[in-house]
């Protein structure tokens, strides 16, 4: 029979890769208290009509991306391809806004995209996401953004670049979008990509940021949408800007910042790495001021961003010391011995220590190398003499030394060597 093996796109982690996930957790876990953030966790299911309305029928991730089904209900359910819609969703259904003045909320979890797999791009892919909710003046947006790179830095991951946008808002986008697409309209569409021709019409701004050179080099002098903002929407950019700078947080203007998702206004960002090949964007966000209202909602201005913790972890540095420590392996040289060494294992943990029982191991020499290697302070070794006596016998491994206990003192032996070992 073949064996099964994992569904293309999606990824087993084990160590080192599941520790890099949980250090990574824990720096946002204290980074982001700081900034007064609690966490959330929210389904992975949800309704499909949540992220049609909410990231908006004519992306990509709604058109060709998500993983969507008809539940044994008959209801058109959704694998999430991003946390905000969900997260906005519950802090709705939770009533939050009528209760809170701002709310400020982070997850972590696993994402679904069917996209085609290759280095940094995943179907399953996991994001650290922020959200800050009912806020709209600009120092929120300042605020978030400083908020990444400091805890970026907190990582250990320095060399990035941080890019701003600014997207305008209801009031000025349609004059812009309706500028753009006529300006693309004079283009010759044969020589666009599929993508782009599909996208004149239905999202003209995402023309901007297709990756394609040829592309690129043809909306070289296309109208910019921060050229074409609001004073309204300036007056707040400008003071984005001059707040990130004063904390000493270098950035780049970058025209083409329009993003995937159709929900953003005003602030886009993207922290960049050139490190990791082409899909470098390790984090990404931006305001969303028109989501709650897309999705049924009040008006709720709203600011967010998610990190993809696989692309994080390409770039985090290496740990000192990987592996947690070993306080004792425990060897029973035959199957009678078998029940003490287990209750004497056992009783190590129960101690806080951390032992691990080596299930008669067929030679006690090769159990001695293995315990050796595996770095544990001390071998506990229960052989005939040892069990007929009601003792055990603890080797050192930093200097080898060997004495034979009582079994009653076992644990008062291992702690004393964890501490002077
Ligand atoms: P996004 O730019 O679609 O934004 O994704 C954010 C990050 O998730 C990307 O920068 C990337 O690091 C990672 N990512 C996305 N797709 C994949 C993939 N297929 N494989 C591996 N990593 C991936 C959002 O998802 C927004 N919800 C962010 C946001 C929060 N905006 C406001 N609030």
């Amino acid at each position: 029979m073949d064996r099964i093996a994992t569904i293309k796109g999606f990824a087993d982690l084990f160590s080192p890769e599941s520790r890099a996930f949980t250090r990574m957790e824990t720096a946002a876990r204290r980074v982001f208290a700081r900034y007064g953030y609690q966490e959330l966790r929210v389904p992975v299911l949800e309704h499909t009509e949540l992220f049609q309305r909410g990231i908006g029928a004519a992306t990509d991730v709604v058109q060709k991306e998500m993983y969507t089904f008809t539940d044994r209900g008959g209801r058109s359910v959704t694998m999430r391809p991003e946390a905000t819609a969900g997260i906005m969703r519950a802090y709705l259904d939770s009533g939050r806004n009528r209760q809170e003045a701002v709310t400020r909320l982070f997850t972590f979890g696993p994402m679904f995209r069917y996209e085609r797999p290759q280095k940094g791009r995943l179907r399953q892919f996991h994001q650290i996401d922020c959200e800050c909710l009912n806020a709209a003046e600009p120092h929120v947006d300042a605020e978030m953004t400083v908020m990444v790179m400091r805890f970026m830095s907190e990582l250990g991951i320095d060399d990035l670049e941080l890019q701003l946008n600014s997207l305008g808002c209801a009031r000025c986008r349609p004059a812009y979008r309706a500028l753009l697409r006529d300006w693309l309209g004079r283009l010759d569409r044969d020589r666009l990509c599929e993508d782009c021709r599909r996208r004149l019409d239905a999202n003209p701004l995402r023309v901007l940021d297709c990756k394609m050179p040829g592309c690129q080099a043809l909306t070289a002098g296309a109208p910019f949408v921060a050229a074409h903002i609001c004073p309204d929407c300036r007056e707040h950019f400008d003071t984005v800007r001059r707040l990130v700078a004063a904390e000493g947080v270098d950035f780049t203007l970058n025209h083409r910042l329009v993003r995937g998702l159709d929900y953003y206004t005003r602030t886009a960002f993207e922290v960049v790495s050139r490190g990791i090949g082409s899909q470098g964007a390790v984090a990404g966000g931006g305001r969303y001021d028109g989501l709650a209202a897309a999705i049924g909602g009040p008006d709720v201005p709203a600011i967010g961003f998610a990190c993809g913790m696989e692309r994080l972890a390409m770039l985090l540095p290496a740990e000192d010391d990987p592996r947690p420590d070993f306080h004792a392996a425990v060897l029973a040289a035959q199957a009678d011995a078998l029940d003490t060494a287990f209750a004497v294992c056992q009783a190590l943990r129960d101690a806080g220590f951390h032992g691990e029982l080596d299930h008669m191991p067929r030679s006690m020499k090769a159990a001695m190398r293995r315990a050796d290697k595996s770095k544990a302070r001390c071998v506990l070794i229960f052989g005939p003499d040892e069990l007929a006596a009601g003792t055990v016998a603890v080797k050192r491994l930093d200097n080898g030394e060997q004495a034979t206990t009582p079994l009653a003192d076992a644990v008062s032996i291992v702690a004393g060597i964890v501490v002077t070992s």
